[in-house]
């Protein structure tokens, strides 16, 4: 019996120092040039305690700019943990979705984030989406906790997918954001499920977002506008528009926008810029860039 035991512990230290080197050897490649870093693919679901998670989701995105794949930011509820998720806020792109789930913070400060290309979408019930935000209360006692602001303030395209809200009982601010502007060519973009958002709630966006004689933002002050250009596009444009008194259609390597027809007048590339151009691939492939920039050599 004795000997039983010692040797499942020999087995299992065995076992955990083998794995330890492992998961720090896949984490180091794991990181891309810079400024990148490498999504994940769960879901809804995570692996090791409470505390592991956060401080694996801080290993992978602290200052991380350029989102490789999927942004899960889900299962963060413990009331063990003082939880400080500042280090999202140099995320910039994010090429697959993005999911907000399983959380009792009051905001996720994106705050940086421009574009979600969802070259990879999050499909629930046969539906793909590019931005899913879903159980955002508290479970146990904590009652009266939970997200209440987006805080996503610099986000100007959902690439592909549309958008979910599910389960998010005390969230504000989300009939206040102009989803046709962020979602381009889907005509009613976002999904409501049940509690979607708080839609008793009475809190204004600050006078500074007004655009027309409408507010625009993403949570309470100025600084959560959300920027808001509402293009007139002729029917013959696939995607963005520029004017439309001519066929002024952006270049399909465009996201966001442009200012003219070429992929040098783009308010910003879809995939990669190499010489101000934007641009599918980079001219030597796409292991000589950072983030979204080519390096030239
Ligand atoms: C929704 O907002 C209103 C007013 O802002 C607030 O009184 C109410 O408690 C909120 N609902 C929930 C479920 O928190």
């Amino acid at each position: 019996m004795e000997f039983f035991v010692k040797f499942v512990s020999v087995i299992s230290l065995f076992l955990s120092s083998v794995l330890g080197v492992e998961i720090i050897e896949v984490e180091q490649s794991m990181f891309g040039h810079g400024d990148e870093c490498y999504g994940t693919h769960v879901g809804f679901g995570y692996s090791g305690s409470a505390e592991f998670h956060y401080e694996s989701l801080i290993r992978r995105y602290k200052g991380c700019k350029h989102v490789e794949g999927n942004l899960e930011i889900t299962n963060l509820q413990s009331d063990q943990i003082s939880y400080d998720l500042s280090f999202l806020s140099q995320i910039e792109v994010v090429t697959g979705y993005v999911l907000l789930g399983l959380l009792d913070l009051e905001s996720i400060p994106l705050t940086n984030l421009k574009l979600i290309r969802a070259d990879n979408m999050f499909n629930i019930m046969g539906e793909d989406y590019g931005l899913v935000v879903a159980f955002t209360d508290s479970t146990g006692e904590n009652q009266h906790q939970g997200l209440r602001e987006l805080q996503l303030p610099a986000l100007r395209e959902i690439s592909r997918g549309r958008v979910l809200f599910m389960q998010n009982p005390l969230l504000n601010f989300v009939n206040t954001i102009a989803w046709n502007v962020i979602v381009p060519g889907i005509d009613n973009p976002v999904t409501y499920g049940q509690s979607a958002y708080n839609t008793t709630s009475v809190e204004l966006c600050d006078p500074k977002c007004e655009q027309g004689n409408q507010r625009f933002c993403w949570g309470k002050g100025p600084n959560m506008c959300q920027i808001v250009h509402f293009p007139v596009c002729d029917e013959l444009c696939p995607g963005r528009c520029y004017d439309s008194t001519i066929v002024g259609c952006c270049h399909p390597e465009c996201a966001v926008g442009c200012t003219g027809p070429s992929n040098t007048e783009c308010t910003m590339c879809k995939y990669f810029k190499s010489n101000n151009m934007c641009v599918s691939s980079c001219p030597g492939g796409v292991s000589v860039r950072n983030g979204q920039e080519c390096i030239d050599n």
